[in-house]
This record gives structure tokens, C-alpha cells and sequence, in this order.
């Protein structure tokens, strides 16, 4: 039997910082309301000149020097996100060409907003399940800000850059114990950037594609469905709550992020959170908060974490896994 197993988490974070101050200078908000509705007290967002796949690099290398690994060790590169550098090549290959991966390995993009490193997880866990390859990179790597409108603030203070990055590697014993994905593509109008080749070319030319949300409706259904796919981990897997070591939960914000621990009977203190210091990252918010709570040495070699993540289309997922 094969199993995969990360061996490796990276994660960046672009320098240019905005903080809940200085969005009360762009829109009417203030600090007080960020934190209390959403718990974000800042995020990161790119330069003029930066891309996801530059974001993706740097966790990516990051990741393959905590692996020990090298670029041409890679044989499969996936990147969850929403918004690659161009309609193509994808970013995967912008990536493959990035580090010099030049065996012909296969890269491809995996699009499911913030469920994104999930999905790309899930997709690479059966690769090399399935013996198709040996060592996969996977990231989760968003410039979300570039579809913000930045006039709406019930979206643009809830978003952040970032990129989370790991090395999935082929291993007798687990690793990842399941993933379960899921969509459900009737919610288009709750949450979307409704721009793109088929429609409203125009206005994505003029970099007018803005992510659209109503966010109390998304609230609900993001509790809702997040409490249900830890039930359906656990359940597949035969465990109890109380033996999960720790849950990485898609950081868009504390307070689906309680709900769902709360479900789950599952104190805070085993609930990794990092929401606070870059807002939703979509695709890079679970491996973000994966590799902060790895390096900061809660996370060790053998713990039972779980992730869980919820985004556009819907669609979620989660992972079971020994680190
Ligand atoms: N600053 C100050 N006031 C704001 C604001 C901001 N940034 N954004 C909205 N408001 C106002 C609204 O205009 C509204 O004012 P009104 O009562 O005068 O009409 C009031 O705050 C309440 O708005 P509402 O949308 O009902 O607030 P909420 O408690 O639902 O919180 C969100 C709004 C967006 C924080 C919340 O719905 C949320 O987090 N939703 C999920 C979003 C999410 O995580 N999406 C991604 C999923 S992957």
C-alpha cells in the first residue's frame, strides 16, 4: 500500500502590509468593526510588479528546503488559486519554469477559490496513491487583492496575498488518511467575480472583474457545510473529535472559524489560527496556517491534524492526516 505524507511546509507573505487603519483611510470602516465581525487585524497585499506565482516561489522553495528536496526531485507541481498570473500558461507551469523543474513532470492548476489547496491536496494525495508520482509539490497562492473593489467594504477588508506551499511525498505508512471534496454549483450568485472570457471581457480587460459577495448568506452556508464535512471526516475515518491533535480551518474569519470548533466540541487551543494577521488568503489560508503552526513547533511529526476549508461555487473539502 502507498501513502502520501507532507515532509515539508513553506509559506510568504508579500511585504507591503495594510492594516484596519489605514482601510478606515480608503472606506468607512474602522478597526473596531474588522475585528469584532471578522477578527482580522491586517493583511498583505502585493506590489505593482508582483504575481502569484512570485508568491508562489518563495513557499514553494521554502517548502522544498524544510523536505530536504530539490526542484528536479519534484514530479508533479499543482497550485490551487483563483487568480493565476495569466489565462495561460498555468501558474503550475509558470512555477515548473520558475525552478527549473525540466523533467516533464506533469503541472496543472486546480481552480476551487478557497478550497483550493484542498482540492489540489486531494488530487495529489491520489496521484500518488495511485503510483503516478513520488513527489508532488503543492501550493495555494492568491493575489486577491487585484479582484477586490477596493469602493466595497463588505469585501475588500475581509481579503489578503499570500502563498502556502508542500512537499507530498510517497510513504509506507499515512499521511493523509482521506480527503473528501465536494461543490455545488447552484450558489454562483452568493459569492463570485462574475467576469471572465465568456463573459464581460471587457470589463476584465479594464480590470473591473470584482469578487461580489453577500456575506451574511455566505456565513451561514460556510457554518453549516464546515460542520458537516468534519462530521464526514470523522466518520469515514472511525475517530472521535477528541482524538484530532489539531484543526487547521480555512481563515476567512474567527467567527465561522468558533462556530465550526464549537460544533466540533473542539477547544480553541487546538484550533490553528493566523486569520488575525493576513484576513482570508483563499487558497493559501490553510497552508499558511499548516506552516506557521509547523514552524512555531505546535505542530509535530505524528499529530492528528485536520483541515477543512469552504469558497466559491461552493465548493469544500478537508484532509485527515498524521504530519
Ligand atoms: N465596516 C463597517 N461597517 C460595515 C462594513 C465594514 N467593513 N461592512 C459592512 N458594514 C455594515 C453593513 O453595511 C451593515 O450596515 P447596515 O446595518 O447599516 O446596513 C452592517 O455593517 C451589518 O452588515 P452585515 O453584512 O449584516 O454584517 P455581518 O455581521 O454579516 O458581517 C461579514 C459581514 C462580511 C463580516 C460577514 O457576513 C462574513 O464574514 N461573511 C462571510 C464572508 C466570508 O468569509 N466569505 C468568504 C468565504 S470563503
Amino acid at each position: 500500500m502507498i501513502y502520501s505524507r507532507i515532509t515539508g511546509t513553506g509559506s510568504y507573505l508579500p511585504e507591503q502590509v495594510l492594516t484596519n487603519h489605514d482601510l478606515e483611510k480608503i472606506v468607512e470602516t474602522s478597526d473596531e468593526w474588522i475585528r469584532e465581525r471578522t477578527g482580522i487585524g491586517q493583511r498583505h497585499v502585493v506590489g505593482p510588479e508582483e504575481t502569484t506565482c512570485d508568491l508562489a516561489e518563495q513557499a514553494a522553495r521554502s517548502a522544498l528546503a524544510a523536505a530536504g528536496r530539490r526542484p528536479e526531485d519534484i514530479d508533479l507541481i499543482i497550485v490551487g488559486t483563483t487568480t493565476p498570473d495569466q489565462v495561460f500558461p498555468s501558474t503550475a507551469c509558470l512555477l515548473q519554469q520558475r525552478l527549473g523543474v525540466h523533467n516533464g513532470c506533469a503541472a496543472f492548476d486546480v481552480q476551487a477559490v478557497c478550497t483550493g489547496f484542498v482540492y489540489a491536496l486531494g488530487v495529489a494525495n491520489q496521484f500518488i496513491r495511485a503510483g503516478s508520482a513520488r513527489c508532488a509539490l503543492v501550493v495555494g497562492a492568491e493575489t486577491i487583492s487585484r479582484i477586490l473593489d477596493w469602493n466595497d467594504r463588505g469585501t475588500c477588508v475581509l481579503f489578503g496575498d499570500g502563498a502556502g506551499a508542500v512537499v507530498l511525498e510517497a510513504s509506507e505508512t499515512p499521511g493523509i488518511l482521506s480527503t473528501h471534496l465536494h461543490a455545488d454549483g447552484r450558489y454562483e450568485s452568493l459569492l463570485s467575480v462574475p467576469r471572465g472570457i465568456g463573459k464581460g471581457y471587457a470589463q476584465m480587460v479594464a480590470g473591473e472583474a470584482y469578487l461580489q459577495m453577500k456575506g451574511n448568506e455566505v456565513f451561514k452556508w460556510a457554518v453549516n457545510t464546515l460542520g458537516r464535512i468534519v462530521e464526514e471526516t470523522l466518520e469515514a475515518n472511525g475517530i472521535e473529535q477528541s482524538q484530532v491533535d489539531w484543526l487547521i480551518p480555512h481563515q476567512a474569519n474567527i467567527r465561522i472559524i468558533q462556530a465550526t470548533a464549537r460544533k466540533l466540541k473542539m477547544p480553541m487551543e487546538k484550533v490553528i489560527v493566523t486569520v488575525e494577521q493576513h484576513g482570508n488568503t483563499s487558497a493559501a489560508s490553510v497552508p499558511l496556517a499548516l506552516d506557521a503552526a509547523v514552524r512555531d513547533g505546535r505542530i509535530k511529526r505524528g499529530d492528528l491534524v485536520l483541515m477543512e476549508a469552504f469558497g466559491g461555487g461552493f465548493t469544500w473539502g478537508s484532509a485527515l492526516l498524521h504530519f
